[in-house]
């Protein structure tokens, strides 16, 4: 397997390409260089002082030995898996599936190296029942995976409550237990309380490793596995960038780099942050990523205790598809983006175009041409005509798209995440608004005894009511 290095392409963001007003001029990089350069030490003690030990699940031992082992053992008698999660505990599962198996990985038999995969982030009854009906036949060749670092998630406690019945009563309790692999925190939560007594076989997701940090440990790294990926190969990109991502100069640093860039354009009215990958197989690591911002970094409040209401908004694109859907707006609309492009150097599979036909000569220019040639032809063309309209590109560069280059960009990204928080001065890590949601439907859905000191459910449950309540007089 290739040992090729991804890269973070950034002179398109300089005064230098975009001009004074907009792009960044080398005094401004040396400035950001002078305040990031202290971050790259303060996290790099951070990590060493086990404050985040997400950097770490790379050289974790025990979870991908523990992971492979599962894997083995389920992997012959297993036609289907189906992950029950959601948010950090579903997104990197997706994406992982996308960039490293086969477009055609579930339907076609050739192409699948394991069982079929369906990750359900989501209560939509009508999807969830219509895949039941399907699956219901083959209940006993079909492992689901409940994956809840809190254990207590009301999306997934629903999913799984239906599976347990379902389960249960179509395979009796042996074949409950059987089929049921539950991915929760080593030693505390509901699933993992559930989960001891039904005797299911768990994984663990390491204490101290938050929902959207977590695919590298078994939260992703199982379904991977099971799927065919090579896992020692993804921890080893993710290596392989750690050491990268912790060096201290800054001009040598990617994700200290990518995150000062994004730091100066948010402070300087490019509040939103687009990444477009021009690889379908890249397009869910973009739908990762934007999770990975939205928690880290939309927060209230500064860790000073300063309202600050930040954190940049961001879009995914896929290209070329939404050339024809969102390159009007990101081209003649408010110049508020920074544009990150993932491009692909060499696809591991190619297309060749035909000739043209002879009553249409002027398909000459697109015959007889490798289809990548296209792709990435059109993938310069865009960049170039957003950089007509002075609006900053970045590119994060693939050589190819293996594990190994996925499991560097995961975690340059994480990285990234780490240095943008720490300039902007909040907790990365926690997700207060979320927990708000949590919670409030936990009230609404009829939980009852203390939610706060001086509040119980029921009454939460009658405030969030009173203020939701469906006025008719607004109705139109
Ligand atoms: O990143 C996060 O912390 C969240 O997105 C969680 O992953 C998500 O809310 C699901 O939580 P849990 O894994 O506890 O069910």
């Amino acid at each position: 397997m290739s040992k090729s290095q991804i890269k973070l392409y950034y002179k398109n963001v300089t005064a230098e390409v975009i001009g004074e007003e907009t792009g960044i001029s080398s005094v401004q990089l040396e400035t950001l260089a002078e305040q990031t350069s202290p971050l790259i030490q303060k996290l790099n003690s951070e990590r060493k002082a086990g404050q985040t030990p997400y950097r770490d699940l790379p050289y974790n031992q025990k979870i991908p030995q523990q992971v492979k082992t599962l894997a083995a053992e389920l992997k012959g008698h297993c036609e289907n898996l189906v992950v029950l999660g959601i948010g950090g505990s579903a997104l990197g599962n997706i994406a992982l599936q996308t960039a490293l198996n086969p477009y055609m990985y579930n339907l076609d038999e050739k192409q699948r190296r394991g069982p079929r995969l369906f990750v359900f982030d989501n209560i939509d009854p009508p999807q969830l029942a219509s895949f039941l009906d399907w699956i219901g036949g083959s209940l006993d060749k079909t492992i689901f995976n409940v994956i809840s670092k809190s254990g207590r998630t009301a999306e997934t406690a629903a999913q799984f409550l239906i599976v347990r019945k379902l389960l249960s009563d179509s395979l009796g309790p042996e074949g409950l237990q059987k089929q049921i692999v539950a991915t929760t925190d080593p030693k505390q939560g509901t699933l993992r309380k559930i989960a001891a007594e039904a005797g299911f076989r768990c994984l663990e997701v390491p204490d101290g490793v938050g929902g959207r940090f977590s695919v590298l440990s078994a939260v992703g790294l199982f379904s991977a596995a099971m799927c065919g990926t090579d896992i020692d190969s993804l921890l080893a990109g993710a290596q392989d960038m750690d050491a990268r991502v912790s060096n201290e100069d800054f001009h040598k640093n990617p994700a200290a780099l990518n995150a000062a860039i994004n730091y100066h354009f948010y402070n300087n009215g490019r509040k939103i942050s687009v990444m477009m990958p021009y690889s379908f197989a890249l397009k869910d690591l973009a739908d990762w990523y934007r999770q990975l911002w939205a928690e880290s970094l939309g927060k209230a409040k500064g860790l000073d205790g300063a309202e600050l209401n930040i954190g940049p908004t961001v879009l995914r694109a896929l290209g070329p598809t939404d050339q024809h859907s969102q390159m009007q707006l990101y081209r003649e609309g408010p110049d508020d983006k920074l544009f990150t492009f993932l491009q692909v150097e060499n696809f591991d599979t190619n297309l060749r175009t035909g000739p043209a036909p002879d009553n249409a000569p002027e398909l000459g220019y697109l015959a007889d041409t490798p289809l990548s040639n296209l792709l990435n032809s059109e993938k310069i063309a865009t960049e170039y005509a957003l950089l007509q309209d002075k609006r900053p590109c970045l590119t994060v560069l693939f050589d190819t798209v293996n594990a190994y280059t996925v499991g560097q960009f995961i975690y340059l990204y994480e990285v990234t995440t780490s240095f943008a928080g720490a300039l902007f001065g909040i907790d990365t890590y926690n997700q207060p608004a979320v927990e708000l949601g949590k919670e409030a439907t936990f009230a609404l859905m009829g939980k009852k005894g203390p939610y706060k000191k001086s509040l119980t459910y029921e009454e939460f449950a009658s405030q969030i009511r009173s203020l939701t309540e469906v006025d008719p007089a607004f109705l139109a």
